[in-house]
């Protein structure tokens, strides 16, 4: 008798047992989360506003693909009731590569304490750099299933750094209070929301689709765009490299126009040992740049394949403008001028570039091809900006190290605009 009820005790538990391991299940489940970007009209700068402290507030902050960390503005208007600040020595600090000890002369607040770490943060676009305070907060974020916005579902200990205000400068939107990194770094946003919801494999990936409203997913496909149309497929994929600063580059081995070779520098298309080459992806810079030579070669053999176009002055910061009325034949993705096609690590595996994303009209009846001269001594021989990402998917495998990516949307007969953000229970 008293075994029989033990039997039935030990049943009864495993029972609850067994409920509570399907609703920790359940929880697991979320494994795709989704932030809205918008564009910046005055600086072309893509803002995340990001649900962070307790309570919950959104904060603005432009979205820098290659950045380290979060970092903020902590001086003004800091109420929270969760902000911690990890000792030196602590196993955040070591995680979040902090190893300076940081102290504060002023009245403690929220990034001023002492025997904290110090963390380098930087501006992307004037690449200032100042030391910040490496603190923990509340961070929410929408998980979705791939349309529309579920639940907000919140790390309780997320990691960033409580940076100086002089940071901000006017080069950022007005509104913002700092940058969100999505880099290949330890405590970026992509890589604490991997570790926090242990996303499997197959799952740790961050995904670009931007516009003047777009989206950025972390988790892995489907992603629906109105209407109903899932953008990850099919999708062309090409190794990503990660630079030692944690920033994402991809193989150009060449550049087709008209499905002619441009004739290029090959040294200049590779990245060599000490980091300097190669081709980088960047939200922060609003047009792509090529290195100097790179520029000239694409422009000239543009131009060449343009002729019967007639050229007007270039308007700042372009090189070659044309008459817009003298292209107005347009296509689904644009102007109809020549494609031009980045030849990746295999000759069979080619980014196409329509219209849409390399003619931009500089002021009204001037169109210019959308690239810029970097001079003769830049890092990275050519930074794809974010004119020529937009209303693409590009898929940030970053545990299998791939990259994958779309072409223009406008073939699949949507954009980056058409998420739908309807919050559903
Ligand atoms: C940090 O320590 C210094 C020296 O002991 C002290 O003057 C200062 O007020 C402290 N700062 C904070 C924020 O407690
Ligand atoms: C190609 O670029 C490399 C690196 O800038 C330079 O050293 C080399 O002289 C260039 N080659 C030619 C043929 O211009
Ligand atoms: C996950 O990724 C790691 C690192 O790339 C790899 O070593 C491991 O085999 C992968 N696991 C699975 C299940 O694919
Ligand atoms: C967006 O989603 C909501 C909720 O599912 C739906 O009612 C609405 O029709 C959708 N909007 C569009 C434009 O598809």
């Amino acid at each position: 008798m008293a075994s029989h009820s033990l039997y039935f005790l030990l049943s009864f538990l495993s029972v609850s047992y067994v409920t509570l391991l399907s609703e920790s299940r359940t929880t697991l489940k979320l494994n795709k989360f989704v932030l809205s970007v918008h564009q910046d009209d005055k600086t072309s700068l893509y803002v995340a506003d990001i649900y962070k402290r307790t309570p919950p507030l959104q904060i603005p902050f432009v979205v820098d693909l290659n950045g380290r960390l979060l970092w903020v503005t902590c001086e003004k208007n800091y109420f929270s009731s969760t902000y911690r600040v990890p000792q030196y020595h602590s196993t955040q600090c070591a995680r979040a590569g902090a190893h300076y000890c940081h102290t504060c002369s002023s009245k403690a607040r929220p990034g001023c304490h002492n025997n904290t770490c110090g963390l380098m943060s930087m501006n992307p676009v004037t690449g200032l750099s100042a030391m910040g305070e490496l603190a923990q907060d509340v961070l929410s974020i929408h998980s979705t299933r791939g349309s529309n916005l579920g639940p907000l579902v919140k790390i309780p200990q997320f990691l960033f750094t409580c940076a100086p205000s002089l940071l901000l400068q006017t080069v950022l939107p007005g509104n913002v209070q700092g940058v969100v990194g999505l880099g290949h770094s330890p405590i970026s946003l992509s890589t604490q929301l991997v570790s926090y919801f242990r996303l499997s494999n197959f799952t740790s990936t961050l995904a670009l689709c931007l516009s003047t409203n777009g989206v950025i997913f972390f988790g892995g496909s489907p992603y629906y765009m109105y209407p109903g149309i899932d953008i990850s497929s099919p999708l062309g994929y090409t190794p990503l490299i990660i630079s030692p600063q944690g920033e994402y580059y991809i193989q150009v081995k060449s550049i087709k126009i008209n499905n002619k070779d441009v004739p290029l520098n090959a040294t200049l298309l590779s990245v060599n040992g000490r980091g300097v080459g190669g081709t980088k992806l960047s939200t922060i810079n609003p047009y792509t740049i090529l290195q100097h030579s790179i520029f000239k070669s694409v422009t000239e053999f543009f131009t060449k394949e343009l002729s019967d176009i007639p050229l007007v002055k270039p308007v700042e910061p372009f090189g070659v403008c044309f008459n817009l009325k003298s292209i107005n034949k347009r296509s689904r993705v644009g102007p109809r001028v020549p494609n031009i096609d980045l030849v990746l690590h295999d000759q069979h595996v080619v980014w196409r570039i329509f219209g849409s994303n390399f003619v931009v009209e500089a002021v009204p009846g001037v169109s210019c091809l959308a690239f810029v001269d970097g001079g003769l001594n830049t890092r990275a021989s050519i930074v794809i900006g974010a004119y020529q990402m937009e209303n693409n998917l590009l898929q940030f495998d970053l545990a299998r190290l791939r990259l994958g990516f779309s072409s223009s949307l406008m073939f699949f007969k949507t954009s980056c605009n058409n998420f739908n953000f309807t919050a559903l229970p």
